[in-house]
């Protein structure tokens, strides 16, 4: 029988083994040594991005900057003026309509519209299209759904289409009457409104020329074929509209109640093409596609 060699080395492993670890753990406990001896500094300065005067300024508007990633620091006193003016006004809807530019006078500050040619494109009172802007790939409106000459972008076209459809299915009668307008036609309209009623009056009802949604030949005015077009809210349609225009992807532009934010008086007659996921959130959370835009949109698409 082999004899057995004793293992006597382990206990001097092990004692190795535990004066090692000890060493280990002594060193990893260790304070780092500082070489900011700056005494002055407060506790929690080093670990924020913002000046103390920042800080307190982003306090007032209670760090809604760590919630809102729409929130953009280069508007920060913007905010606070005007949470000033409209104090009963949530945080969350400060910062929306100070992004929308809402804060500053109609037609101060405006810019080109990013997004030209998709369907994300905001035309409002400070978002324009140039004027030789003509969207890619408008197509005539079928006869069955429309006036003659009717124009909108391919897919909303079709959508409108499928609406049209859907409608007559079910009984009703829904019928562009205005749809794409370039920059020349609107110009003379408008100018038409000048006349009659002045600029202040004309601005609250019709775009000027560059400013106008039907510019971006996403947008149908309808009727039901019977009524003037201004009436169209009194009609069964009108009530059809609301149930399922957003299934089709178009949501009504410019609801009651919302003339703050869209600049514009309630035109129930006057639809946006944006697309049947967007139309839908907007359907269920009764905002306006401008607060959609500088919520989820805007510098994110
Ligand atoms: N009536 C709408 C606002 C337009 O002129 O585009
Ligand atoms: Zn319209």
């Amino acid at each position: 029988m082999k004899k057995k060699k004793k293992k006597t080395w382990i206990p001097f492993l092990v004692i190795l083994l535990l004066i090692g670890g000890g060493i280990i753990f002594w060193i990893l406990n260790q304070k780092q040594p500082t070489t900011n001896n700056d005494d002055t500094k407060q506790p929690n300065d080093s670990s924020s991005p913002y000046s103390k005067e920042e800080q307190e300024k982003l306090g007032q508007l209670d760090n809604a900057q760590e919630k809102l990633d729409y929130f953009n620091m280069d508007y920060l006193d913007r905010y606070l003026a005007y949470q000033e003016q409209n104090p009963t006004l949530a945080i969350e809807d400060v910062i929306t309509r100070v992004n929308i530019g809402l804060d500053q006078p109609y037609y101060t500050n405006t810019k080109e519209s990013p997004y030209l040619n998709q369907i994300y494109l905001l035309s409002n009172k400070y978002l324009f299209m140039p004027s030789d802007y003509v969207p890619d790939g408008l197509e005539a409106i079928s006869s069955d759904c429309a006036r003659s000459g009717m124009q909108l972008v391919s897919e909303a076209r079709q959508q409108f289409e499928a609406l049209c459809k859907q409608a007559k299915e079910d009984g009703y009668t829904i019928r562009a009457m205005s749809s794409y307008r370039s920059y020349d036609y609107q110009d003379n309209l408008y100018q038409r409104y000048v006349a009659q009623d002045g600029v202040e009056e004309a601005d609250t009802y019709s775009a000027r020329p560059g400013f106008s949604e039907h510019q971006t030949g996403l947008v149908v005015d309808v009727d039901n074929n019977k009524i003037d077009y201004t009436d169209f809210e009194q009609t069964d349609e009108f009530e059809w509209m609301q149930d399922h225009a957003h299934e089709f992807g178009f949501i009504l532009r410019y609801p009651k109640g919302k003339e703050d934010i869209t600049g514009y008086t309630y035109e129930a007659w006057h639809y946006r093409y944006v697309g049947e996921d967007i139309a839908t959130y907007i359907h269920e959370h009764d905002i306006t596609f401008d607060e959609y835009y500088v919520r989820f949109i805007e510098n994110k698409k």
